[in-house]
């Protein structure tokens, strides 16, 4: 959507608040032994205290209030009672909820505890590239440029991207124009950012895959050659200057 009067703010300002909030007690709740349905469960008390629905639910009918993919599981993953989270896990969370007829999505990757499989270097980049994507976001800039900005970051670091996941539009809807804002430069895509859209932001940083691919259950994407997956991704408002960061309470720049 685009924000053309003070009440689009507020509405979006609210429904980020429900998603970033939830997002990051959810991080700072889990723990090694508790199941990721468990962990969902607690999700679904704070956005239902918020008077928030559940968006991958209501717009996909997703099993589950929250998305939490787990180790080799990339993203969508179902929120499982014989899925136990275990010291070291790399995880990620996305929630992305409809308030009051306005969407937000925010997500993170994190470490569970110890780094004992060694995950957080994969995790920091994926952070670092976001930071640095919406850094360059103002009204004007190609959207093709920020996708090689994190391309050629990640490169950088050491890893990939996923070529089939993207960034979106967000707000009357969880899914909106601008879509596809891939993390590799799209040729072909001349679209630019406008100034006052509001667009979710979202890295897709890998260590051994270019593609996501779905499993049997028909939501749990895994890499198409394995390995790990971060994720981190904001709604964020384009203005002239840096954006404005919605889901910025979600923490997952600390
Ligand atoms: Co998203
Ligand atoms: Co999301």
């Amino acid at each position: 959507m685009s924000i053309t009067k003070e009440s689009d703010l507020a509405g979006m300002q609210k429904a980020s608040e429900a998603v970033a909030y939830t997002l990051k007690k959810m991080t700072d709740y889990a723990q090694p032994g508790m199941t990721t349905k468990e962990l969902d469960e607690y999700g679904a008390k704070l956005l239902t205290e918020f008077g928030a629905k559940s968006a991958p639910f209501t717009t996909y009918g997703f099993p589950g209030w929250t998305c939490i993919s787990v180790n080799n599981e990339f993203c969508h993953g179902i929120p499982s009672d014989k899925r136990k989270l275990m010291e070291g896990d790399l995880v990620n969370i996305d929630v992305s909820a409809e308030l009051n007829g306005f969407w937000a999505d925010n997500g993170g990757s994190f470490v569970l505890g110890q780094d004992i499989n060694h995950h957080q270097k994969l995790v920091n980049a994926s952070r670092e590239i976001l930071i640095k994507a919406i850094n360059h976001i103002k009204g004007g800039v190609k959207i093709a440029d920020i996708g090689y900005l994190m391309e050629s970051e990640a490169k950088k670091h050491g890893f990939k991207v996923i070529r089939n996941l993207a960034g979106h539009g967000i707000g009357r809807g969880l899914h909106e124009q601008p879509d596809e804002l891939m993390n590799f430069r799209n040729k072909s895509d001349h679209r630019r950012f406008k100034k006052n859209a509001v667009v979710a932001i979202e890295t897709f940083i890998s260590t051994t895959s270019s593609f996501a691919a779905q499993l049997s259950d028909g939501w749990t994407m895994v890499g198409n050659k394995g390995g790990f997956m971060a994720q981190h991704e904001h709604t964020i408002v384009v203005t002239d200057k840096a954006p404005l960061i919605l889901t910025e309470m979600n923490g997952i720049f600390n």
